[in-house]
C-alpha cells in the first residue's frame, strides 16, 4: 500500500470482493457487446441539467439493454416504471442506477455546500447527508452526484458556492464527511446511496473564474492544494468519481490518464466507476483533442471515463471501434465490470423497486432541527460594532430588503426537491417572534436584488425611522451562484448598496444580512453597518436560525471557509499563499508608497493586501483565549516521520472563554515550513476542533499531526519530509491566529 493511503473503506473493499467478482463475471460472460456498452450510457430523463440533446426514445433503449443509468428521473413511481421495463423487458434484466445531484439535501434543503462548511463541523454534515441519502434512496435514488469538492480561490466562480471554500484540510474533512453520510456502512442498506466525488480534478482552478474555462497549474500545486479532498473521499470509500470537464495542463479531464488511471487508480487505489460530466466525452471535440464522436470516445474511455453522462457517444461509438480493431474489448469489460460491481453493491439485483405508498413528504420537526442546527452553525458573525448584536428583546425592528421574505433564495442552488413552501424566511420567524408586541416589527422590500429603480427606498428609510434597529437582507439571488454563473462584479448586486446607506443615513444601526452563494466584497458596506453576517443560502429553516442567532439565543460558531477580499482586484487571495521575495509586511495604505518606504514590495498601488476577513473568521457573543501552542517534542527526526504511521507529534493547547456567556469556539492550528527545497505556503490549517465553553471555563485541546500534515510535496511532486528544516505552529480561531511555537525537524 502506498503511503498516505489509509484503510481502505468499507465500500472500496466491497468493490473489489471475491463474492461480488464472480457474480460480475457470471453476468459478463452472458453480455452481447452491445449489453456491455449500454452500461456504460447514461441519458437525463426529465429536466435536463445540461444542453439537451433532444431524445425520446428512452424505454425503447432501456427494453434493448441500452442503458445503465438514468439522472434527473425523479419519484418512486418514476423511478420503479423506468426499472419494470429494464427487469420485465430486457433481455439480461439488469437494474437501472438512476442518480441525482442530491447536493445539500434531497427533500430537506440544507445551507448549500459553502455554509455547510462554514460549520467546521464534520459531524454534523454528516448525519445531514445521511438523511438526504434516505430521503434520495426513499425514491429510488441510489446515486448522488456529490461532494463536490473543488478548492475554490475566485469568487467569481459561480461553483464555489457548491463546494467548501479554499483550504485542503477542511475540504478533506468535509469530503469524508458526504461521503460516510451519503455511504453509510454499507452501500447494500436500502438507505445507503453511492456517492460520486466530483469534479475530478482542479475545475475550480478555472482562469479568471469563469465556468468550465482551462486549468493550468504545476502538479506540485495540484497535489498539495487540489488533490487532498478528492483523495479523502476516495479513502472514506466514494464509490464513484465524475471527472471535470476543464483541460488540466493542456489536457481534458475527460481524457486525463494520468488523472483517470495513474493517480485515482493506481496511487489511490480506486475501485469504485468514473462517470463523465455531463456531455464532457463530446465536448473533448470542442477541447480540440478529438476529430470526431469515435475519437472522442475513444479517448474518454482509453484514459479511464466509464460511464458518458449525456453525450450519446459510447453507445453508438464503441462498439463499432471494437469492430474495428481500434479498442480492445478488454477496456470496454474492465469498464463494464466496475458499473457492475457498482450495482451489486448497492443491493439493486435484490431490491430493484422502491415502496411507492409512503407517506407525502412533510419537514418534520426531527428533519427542521437538523436543517436549523446546520444552519445556526453556518451563519458568520463577520462584525458586530458596538456589540449591536444580540438585539435586546423589546427593540423595534425595521426589517428591509429582498431577501427578507424570498423562500426559493434561501434554497441556493442544486436545490434538489426542495420546495420553497417549507421555507420559513426571516420575515415570517420575526413575525412569530415578534408578534403580540405591536408595531415591534416594520416590513418593507426597499428594493430588488437586480434592479435600478430606488423608488421602494421611500418606504424603507420610514420603517427605520421608526424603528430602533434596521435588519438588511441583501444579497445575491439563487441562480447568481452555482453553474455556469460566474460574475465579474462582486459586489452588492443592483442598487442594493444604495439602498443600504438611505437606511445608514438614518442612523438608525443596521444589521447587514448577506444571503450568496460567493464570498461578495463587502468593504462599502461593511462601513454604513453596526453589524455584519454572512447567511449563504441557508436552506429551509433560514428565518428560525437567523432569529436564535440575532437575539442570541444561540451563538454564532461559524468561520469563512473562504477569503472575503476587499476588492476584485485582489483576486485570487487566499490565506495559504506563498510569501514571495519581497513581502509587503504590515502595508497600510497611509504609509504612500511612493516615499520610498515600501515602494518595492509586493503590494497595490490603492489596496491593501489583506482581505477584508481572512479565512477561519468569525466571531462569537463572547471572546476566547488561547495559551501558545506546545509541540510534544522540540525536534523530530525527518526518517522516524517518514516510516512512523499514524500521529508522529501531538500539540496541545489550552482555551478559555473569556467572556460572560456561554459559545463555541473553532480552534485552528496553523503550520508553516521554513527551509525546505521548495517555497512553502505562509499557513496551512493542519487542525481544528469545534469547542463550547462555559464562561470562564477552559480546556486543553490535542491535535495530533502526522505524515500526511508534516510532509510536502518536492519538485517531483513526491510526499517529502525534510531534515533542517523549521516548523512553525499558531493556534487561535482565525487564520489571523498569533500564539506561537516552534519546532525542528533533523
Ligand atoms: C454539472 C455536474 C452535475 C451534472 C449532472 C453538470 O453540468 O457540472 O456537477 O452533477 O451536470 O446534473
Amino acid at each position: 500500500m502506498k503511503r498516505g493511503v489509509r484503510t481502505p473503506a468499507p465500500s472500496n473493499e466491497q468493490l473489489a470482493g471475491g463474492g461480488l467478482q464472480r457474480r460480475v463475471e457470471a453476468l459478463l460472460a452472458r453480455m452481447t457487446l452491445e449489453e456491455k456498452v449500454g452500461q456504460l450510457a447514461q441519458y437525463s430523463v426529465g429536466t435536463p441539467t445540461g444542453p439537451g440533446t433532444g431524445r425520446s426514445d428512452y424505454e425503447t433503449l432501456v427494453r434493448a439493454g441500452a442503458v445503465g443509468s438514468m439522472l434527473n428521473v425523479v419519484g418512486a413511481q418514476e423511478t420503479n416504471r423506468y426499472q419494470r421495463i429494464a427487469l420485465e423487458q430486457s433481455r439480461l434484466k439488469i437494474p437501472l442506477l438512476f442518480g441525482f445531484d442530491v447536493i445539500h439535501g434531497y427533500r430537506t434543503t440544507m445551507p448549500i455546500p459553502l455554509g455547510m462548511a462554514a460549520s467546521f463541523d464534520p459531524a454534523l454534515v454528516e448525519q445531514a447527508m445521511h438523511l438526504a441519502a434516505t430521503e434520495a434512496a426513499a425514491e429510488g435514488i441510489r446515486w448522488v452526484f456529490s461532494p463536490m469538492v473543488d478548492i475554490a480561490r475566485d469568487p467569481r466562480w459561480g461553483r464555489v458556492a457548491e463546494g467548501s471554500g479554499e483550504d485542503p484540510f477542511l475540504g478533506a474533512a468535509m469530503a469524508r464527511a458526504y461521503v460516510r453520510g451519503y455511504q453509510g456502512p454499507s452501500l447494500s442498506e436500502s438507505t445507503s446511496v453511492a456517492a460520486s466525488v466530483k469534479h475530478f480534478a482542479a475545475y475550480g482552478g478555472a482562469e479568471a473564474g469563469r465556468d468550465y474555462n482551462t486549468v493550468d497549474m504545476s502538479e506540485v500545486s495540484l497535489r498539495q492544494t487540489y488533490l487532498p479532498p478528492y483523495q479523502a473521499a476516495i479513502e472514506a470509500g466514494s464509490a464513484t468519481l465524475m471527472s471535470a470537464f476543464n483541460t488540466l495542463n493542456g489536457v481534458p479531464a475527460t481524457a486525463n490518464a494520468h488523472l483517470l488511471t495513474d493517480i485515482l487508480r493506481g496511487e489511490w487505489g480506486f475501485n469504485g466507476f468514473v462517470v463523465s460530466d455531463w456531455t464532457a466525452v463530446a465536448e473533448l471535440r470542442n477541447h480540440g483533442i478529438a476529430l470526431d464522436g469515435p475519437s472522442a470516445a475513444l479517448k474518454a474511455l482509453s484514459a479511464g471515463v466509464d460511464m458518458d453522462m449525456e453525450s450519446h457517444l459510447y453507445a453508438p461509438e464503441l462498439p463499432r471501434l471494437v469492430r474495428e480493431g481500434k479498442l480492445s474489448q478488454a477496456v470496454v469489460d474492465k469498464a463494464v465490470r466496475r458499473v457492475l460491481r457498482v450495482k451489486f453493491a448497492l443491493g439493486l439485483f435484490e431490491h430493484p423497486y422502491v415502496d411507492e405508498k409512503v407517506a407525502a413528504y412533510v419537514a418534520t420537526p426531527e428533519k427542521r432541527e437538523l436543517a436549523r442546527r446546520l444552519a445556526e452553525e453556518s451563519i458568520v458573525l463577520l462584525e458586530n460594532k458596538g456589540g449591536v448584536l444580540p438585539l435586546s428583546p423589546g427593540r423595534k425592528v425595521a426589517l428591509v430588503g429582498p431577501l427578507a421574505d424570498a423562500p426559493v433564495d434561501m434554497l441556493g442552488t442544486w436545490n434538489g426537491k426542495g420546495d420553497p413552501r417549507d421555507v420559513v424566511t426571516l420575515r415570517a420567524a420575526l413575525e412569530h417572534r415578534l408578534r403580540g408586541t405591536p408595531g415591534a416589527l416594520r416590513h418593507a422590500r426597499g428594493t430588488e436584488v437586480l434592479s435600478a429603480d430606488s423608488s421602494g427606498f421611500a418606504e424603507a428609510v420610514a420603517a427605520a425611522r421608526a424603528s430602533d434597529v434596521v435588519i438588511a437582507a441583501l444579497g445575491e439571488d439563487t441562480n447568481m451562484s452555482g453553474e455556469a454563473a460566474s460574475r465579474t462584479r462582486i459586489e452588492l448586486p443592483g442598487n442594493q448598496l444604495q439602498l443600504l446607506e438611505a437606511l445608514a443615513a438614518t442612523g438608525k444601526p443596521v444589521v447587514l444580512i448577506v444571503f450568496s452563494g460567493r464570498p461578495l466584497a463587502l468593504t462599502e458596506a461593511q462601513r454604513q453597518v453596526a453589524a455584519l453576517v454572512q447567511a449563504w443560502q441557508p436552506g429551509i429553516e433560514a428565518g428560525p436560525a437567523l432569529a436564535n442567532l440575532l437575539w442570541g439565543d444561540v451563538d454564532f460558531s461559524a468561520r469563512l471557509p473562504i477569503t472575503f477580499p476587499r476588492s476584485l482586484g485582489q483576486v485570487p487571495l487566499y490565506y495559504n499563499h506563498l510569501n514571495t521575495g519581497r513581502p509587503a509586511g504590515q502595508t497600510d495604505l497611509t504609509r504612500p508608497a511612493s516615499n520610498g518606504v515600501e515602494k518595492y514590495v509586493s503590494r497595490y498601488l490603492d489596496e491593501r493586501n489583506t482581505p477584508l476577513y481572512p479565512f477561519g473568521h468569525g466571531l462569537s457573543y463572547t471572546s476566547f483565549d488561547f495559551s501558545p501552542p506546545q509541540p510534544s517534542a522540540p525536534s523530530l527526526q525527518a526518517r522516524a516521520v517518514r516510516e512512523q504511521r499514524g500521529e508522529v507529534l501531538r500539540v496541545k493547547t489550552q482555551v478559555r472563554n473569556a467572556g460572560a456567556r456561554p459559545g463555541t469556539v473553532v480552534a485552528q492550528l496553523y503550520l508553516r515550513i521554513l527551509g525546505t527545497s521548495l517555497a512553502q505556503p505562509v499557513r496551512q490549517l493542519v487542525g481544528f476542533q469545534r469547542v463550547t465553553l462555559a464562561p470562564g471555563e477552559s480546556r486543553e485541546l490535542e491535535f495530533p499531526l502526522g505524515f500526511q500534515e508534516l510532509s510536502f510535496f518536492d519538485a517531483r511532486a513526491t510526499r517529502v519530509v525534510e531534515p533542517g528544516t523549521r516548523y512553525e505552529l499558531w493556534v487561535g480561531d482565525s487564520s489571523e491566529a498569533t500564539r506561537h511555537a516552534s519546532f525542528t525537524m533533523e
